[in-house]
This record gives structure tokens, C-alpha cells and sequence, in this order.
């Protein structure tokens, strides 16, 4: 029997080298140490044998046991190891790979440009007050002095959702607003988008503008010019000139176009203000009387001054576009070259 355990456990060795994978380990496993195995069988043979040899025999038995486990053990380990190499291969991830890095965004050239509108704005003390893109007739038009059917209403084309709802025409419909609100002083910009039915390559169906009011007690011309001056030279440049032209909007009186000079030439003539040296920008005025009875401010006692000009034109200035269109497309080339 020592002799049979002896060779069993030859055979178990040179059986095991020859084993490649676990499915062949387990299979041995079964083999020599399972309950039909072939240790098990010897030690059951144990029944037949005198009293005296069987705990030398069954402490051979043990060691030969042992001994298959240990092995089956470390071959288990090799086989593990084996399997985790070939997985952390397969994910190799390359610690001191430079990373690849993130391209920077930038800021639209027209949130650009609000930012430096409203900047300038806030420092002189104006407050930000935003109105509804979709609008009353009575706020885009009746209350500033824009009664229905009349002439006036021509200069803008408007797109209209009911007789007495549009998609607001300019934020002068905010000045109307604000004054019913809020009591005076006060001065405001409202910044925002609005709709007018037009398109080409300087109008786009939606655009932006910024509109601006100052209600106070002896309000006149010269607040205007001086504040006007002031936002163009934040925006332009130091260098920057302004002109008023005579002019007419329903709402101020008297209105004014305000000229400013051209950001390229600097008033010399080029081809962009088509040899003019000025570029046409706001329009602007004393606040009509008639606009601040309509919204509830005391006409002798207020007076009031208010300008509107397109952001849209603005960035284009800058940033030399030529097709307002373009902004809109969101074609990522374009928005590149605004960085
Ligand atoms: N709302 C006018 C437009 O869209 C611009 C404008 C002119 C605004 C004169 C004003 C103003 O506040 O006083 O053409």
C-alpha cells in the first residue's frame, strides 16, 4: 500500500507539470482528490488492513494529500497571475502619456459685446431691466406715441401673433414698461432680442439691441451727449468722436441719429463707412412728453432722454463681419476666429 501511495504520488507530479490551464487543474483536482478519486480509493482500502499499519499508513496518506494540494495550490497561483497579466495588458493605461487637453471655448462676439455695453452702462449707475419678447401692441407701440394704423409704424416690420401680440420690434417697448414701475430718478438698459420681418446680409428676422432711459428733473441734450460720448469711447476707443443728426422717432422729441466715427479709419474715409468717416449707430432723443403722461410720469415736473442701437452692429464693427447672418449659424469656424 506505501508502495501503491508512492507511485501515486509520482504520477500525480508528472501529471500535474503537463497541466496548461485551470479547467485542466480543476479536472485533476477531481481526479486524485474528489470522492471518487484516486487517493480516496487507497484510503478506503485502509478498512483492510491490521490495526497497526493503518496510522502509518493513514499519516502517509495525509502527506501525500498534502502534498497534491500544495502543488494544485501554487499552480492555481501561477494560472491567477497568468490571467492577471494578460487583463492588465489589455487596459494598459499609459500614466505618463502627456493628456491630450481641452480646447478653450469663447465667448460669442455678441455676448461679448453685451458684457462691454453693460460694463460701461452699470459703472454710470444704470440698472439692467429686461422686458418679454413676445410683447402687447399697446407696450412695443401704443404707449410710445405709436398709435394703431398710424404712418410711424412703417419703419418697422413687424411679426405679428394676434392683433394686439407681436414678437417685440426694439426694446423701446422696456422704456414703456419701466416707467409705469418704477417712480423716478431712475436710469435703465435693457438689453435683449427682437424681431422684425427682414433678411439679408446686414438684417437678420431676429437680432439685438440695447436700449437705455434716464428719467430726471432738467434732463437735457447735453446728459445725453455726454453719457453717449462716454458708452462710445468704452466701446470704441478713446479716440472715438460722436456727431447727432436730426432725426425722428415717434417717441422722442427732439430725436437724433448719433453718428460715430469709424472704428477702422478713425474718421479719415474708408471703404467700410464708404469714405464718410462716421458709421450710423443709435438713435436717440429727448423722451416725448406725450410717452411719459401715457406711462404715468409727471411731464412738468420729469423730462427724460433715451437711446436704442443694435448690438448686432456693434460686434460687427469690431470684429470686421460682414454678413450679420453669420453669427446666428453657429458654424463653429466662424465662432473660432472670435477667441
Ligand atoms: N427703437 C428704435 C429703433 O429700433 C431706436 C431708438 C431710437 C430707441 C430713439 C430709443 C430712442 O430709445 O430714443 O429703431
Amino acid at each position: 500500500m506505501q508502495e501503491k501511495l508512492q507511485q501515486l504520488s509520482i504520477q500525480a507530479k508528472t501529471e500535474l507539470n503537463q497541466i496548461a490551464d485551470a479547467v485542466a487543474l480543476n479536472n485533476f483536482k477531481v481526479k486524485y482528490l474528489g470522492k471518487q478519486g484516486l487517493l480516496t480509493e487507497i484510503l478506503r482500502g485502509m478498512r483492510d488492513l491490521p490495526a497497526e499499519q493503518r496510522p502509518v499508513v493513514g499519516a502517509l496518506v495525509n502527506q501525500v494529500r498534502q502534498e497534491i494540494e500544495e502543488q494544485i495550490a501554487s499552480k492555481q497561483e501561477q494560472f491567477d497571475k497568468i490571467q492577471l497579466e494578460k487583463e492588465l495588458a489589455k487596459n494598459y493605461i499609459d500614466i505618463t502619456e502627456p493628456a491630450k487637453g481641452h480646447e478653450k471655448g469663447a465667448l460669442h462676439p455678441l455676448s461679448q459685446v453685451f458684457e462691454l455695453l453693460i460694463d460701461s452702462c452699470v459703472n454710470m449707475g444704470f440698472k439692467v431691466v429686461e422686458g418679454p419678447e413676445v410683447e402687447l401692441d399697446y407696450y412695443n407701440f401704443e404707449a410710445l406715441n405709436i398709435p394703431k394704423n398710424h404712418p410711424s409704424r412703417d419703419m418697422q416690420d413687424t411679426f405679428f401673433i394676434t392683433d394686439n401680440i407681436l414678437l417685440r420690434s426694439q426694446t423701446s417697448s422696456v422704456q414703456a414698461r419701466t416707467m409705469q414701475v418704477m417712480k423716478p430718478p431712475f436710469k435703465i438698459i435693457s438689453p435683449g432680442r427682437v424681431y422684425r420681418n427682414d433678411s439679408d446680409a446686414t438684417h437678420s428676422p431676429v437680432f439685438h439691441q440695447m436700449e437705455g432711459l434716464v428719467v430726471d428733473e432738467n434732463i437735457s441734450m447735453a446728459d445725453l451727449k455726454a453719457m453717449l460720448v462716454e458708452l462710445m469711447r468704452k466701446t470704441f476707443g478713446e479716440q472715438t468722436q460722436i456727431r447727432f443728426r436730426p432725426s425722428f422717432f415717434p417717441f422722442t422729441e427732439p430725436s437724433v441719429e448719433v453718428d460715430v466715427t469709424c472704428p477702422t479709419c478713425r474718421g479719415s474715409g474708408c471703404r467700410l463707412c464708404k469714405g464718410t468717416g462716421y458709421m450710423e449707430l443709435l438713435g436717440a432723443g429727448i423722451v416725448n412728453p406725450k410717452v411719459l403722461e401715457e406711462c404715468g410720469i409727471d411731464s412738468k415736473k420729469y423730462r427724460g432722454f433715451a437711446f436704442g442701437f443694435g448690438a448686432d452692429r456693434v460686434a460687427m464693427v469690431k470684429n470686421s463681419i460682414s454678413d450679420i447672418r453669420s453669427m446666428f449659424r453657429n458654424d463653429i469656424r466662424f465662432l473660432k476666429q472670435m477667441k
